[in-house]
């Protein structure tokens, strides 16, 4: 149980500040009058009798509507305008409910009673015409004061903490691997090299290693997730990756934010798959019950649905069971499908799935999440086990219309001669990954594990289509990091 109730937390918050308007639209008892709200200025409408502010305070979707009748400010004239972008603070504010229109309580103040906390430049790019997510990009500073990226970083962080709700319900444990590491867990070699600046700045010190080894940001956490896998049963972790993707796209980022979960016992990769898809589907089942909370009358655009077509997308997730596929299944669907329609990359048995592949596969093909399991041990990582035809891993990846692959996991090698031999094979440094193949001779048992990229699933279930809006300041190949 929470030791401590909702009133007795938002009345210390209220001690110390005013109800955030997110509160104040919740509002069931009248209130006492007047009260004091802060925000600021969405929209500043002057009418000949009355004027009208829309306030925000990034707390919620919807604006609060305040009313200034021109009677009740005849001082009006001589005080600086109000405008778009201006925070301000109104005190006074009176309080009359209206339950039969949108906003069920008016508030009104008069001229004096708003003070302006902070002026707006003329330079100040946000006014109230219509500006495209690209554009917006381009602003990281003022960016997340539009509805819309607002809204979807307020979504990323209930998604975040319904996870962590569910994983905690199913007996998982939150815990902390390190970012800087010595190995390359998927081999893929997209590392970033990390060194002390001193290597950098002073003469002769660039032989000293800091570490005393090579160091990289972490890929992928998942090696340390299996020493602790081993020691509690089943963990999990959110945690910051690091990649150097030369593919600059709408789902590549080079720091991106995955959850990365390991669990003892599981060696059946259809087991695995049927856990993901349990935790994404009460995660959209408790999405459905906050929809109006986590929404905003979303506008379709270029690289952003509507919001009938989210919440539609978001029924038929939790109503249809998911399907399953081998790879070579899979690659038997496209081929003939390039038989009819040529795809630009020829699929192969053998080769790895492009993404018009996956797309195709989950957008067109079976219209929703596809599990792909059973890829060709040469497509994926050494760490992956061998399955019965010595040809294939049990694995999975996890494709939806659109993003793609957003999950990837599999069943581990858990036997300490078998996972040295496919080293051995791969020719890779076995004595830099010592202590992982060490793991295997002590109380070794079968266990499996995925990951999940974070920003792609926020920006699948929120309908946008670039995960550079799903975190706040994105770090990608070729693009600037001025902020
Ligand atoms: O498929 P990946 O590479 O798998 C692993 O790293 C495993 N070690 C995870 C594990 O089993 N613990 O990455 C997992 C997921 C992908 O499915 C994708 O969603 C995301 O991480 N991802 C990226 N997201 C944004 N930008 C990138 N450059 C990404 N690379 C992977
Ligand atoms: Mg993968």
């Amino acid at each position: 149980m929470f030791p401590y109730s909702r009133r007795f937390l938002s009345s210390c918050l209220n001690a110390r500040s005013t109800r955030s308007i997110r509160e104040l639209l919740q509002i069931k008892e009248v209130p006492v009058s007047p009260i004091e709200v802060k925000g600021w200025i969405k929209s500043f409408r002057a009418l000949k009798k009355v004027s009208f502010i829309d306030l925000y305070d990034g707390t919620t979707n919807e604006t609060l509507k305040v009313v200034i009748p021109i009677t009740a400010c005849p001082e009006v004239q001589g005080k600086p305008s109000l405008k778009t972008g201006q925070s301000v603070v109104i005190k006074n504010a009176h309080w009359k409910w209206t339950p039969n229109r949108e906003q069920s309580f008016e508030l009104s103040c008069s001229r004096d009673d708003v003070e302006i906390l902070g002026e707006v430049g003329g330079d100040f790019p946000l006014q109230k015409k219509y500006v495209s997510l690209k554009q917006l990009r381009k602003w990281p500073l003022w960016k997340h004061r539009t509805t819309y990226l607002a809204s979807l970083l307020r979504f990323r962080s209930y998604i975040e903490t319904e996870l962590t709700k569910i994983l905690s319900n199913e007996s998982f444990f939150k815990v902390q691997p390190p970012i800087l590491t010595g190995s390359d867990c998927e081999g893929g070699g997209e590392l970033f090299y990390v060194e002390s600046n001193d290597s950098r700045i002073t003469p002769g010190a660039s032989k000293m290693k800091y570490f005393g080894q090579d160091t990289y940001l972490t890929v992928s956490t998942q090696l340390h997730l299996e020493v602790l896998a081993l020691a509690m049963r089943n963990v999990w972790t959110l945690s910051p990756c690091f990649r150097a993707e030369k593919s600059d796209t709408n789902r590549h980022l080079s720091e991106f934010w995955m959850l990365e979960a390991e669990m003892c016992f599981v060696d059946d990769v259809r087991v695995l798959t049927q856990f993901v898809e349990d935790i994404i589907k009460n995660l959209v089942r408790s999405l459905l019950l906050q929809q109006n909370q986590l929404l905003p009358q979303l506008v379709p655009e270029e690289g952003a649905d509507a919001t009938e077509e989210v919440i539609k997308q978001w029924n038929s997730l939790i109503n249809d069971k998911w399907t399953t596929i081998t790879y070579t299944e899979a690659i038997e669907l496209l081929v003939q499908r390039h038989s009819g329609e040529p795809f630009n990359h020829i699929p192969r048995w053998g080769n790895a799935l492009q993404a018009e592949h996956e797309k195709w596969l989950s957008g067109t093909k079976f219209g929703g999440p596809v599990f792909v399991i059973d890829y060709p041990k040469d497509c994926k990582a050494f760490y992956m086990k061998v399955n019965s035809d010595n040809k294939t891993v049990a694995c999975f990846d996890l494709l939806v219309p659109d993003m793609g692959e957003v999950v990837g996991g599999s069943v581990r090698e858990d036997d300490y001669r078998r996972l040295i031999a496919e080293m051995e094979a791969r020719k890779m440094n076995i004595q830099e990954l010592y202590w992982y193949t060490e793991l295997r001779k002590h109380g070794s048992v079968p266990h499996s594990g995925f990951g999940l990229g974070m920003e792609r699933l926020v920006s699948w279930l929120y309908g946008n289509h670039n995960i550079r809006d799903a975190v706040p300041f994105h770090r990608a190949a070729r693009s600037t990091i001025h902020l």
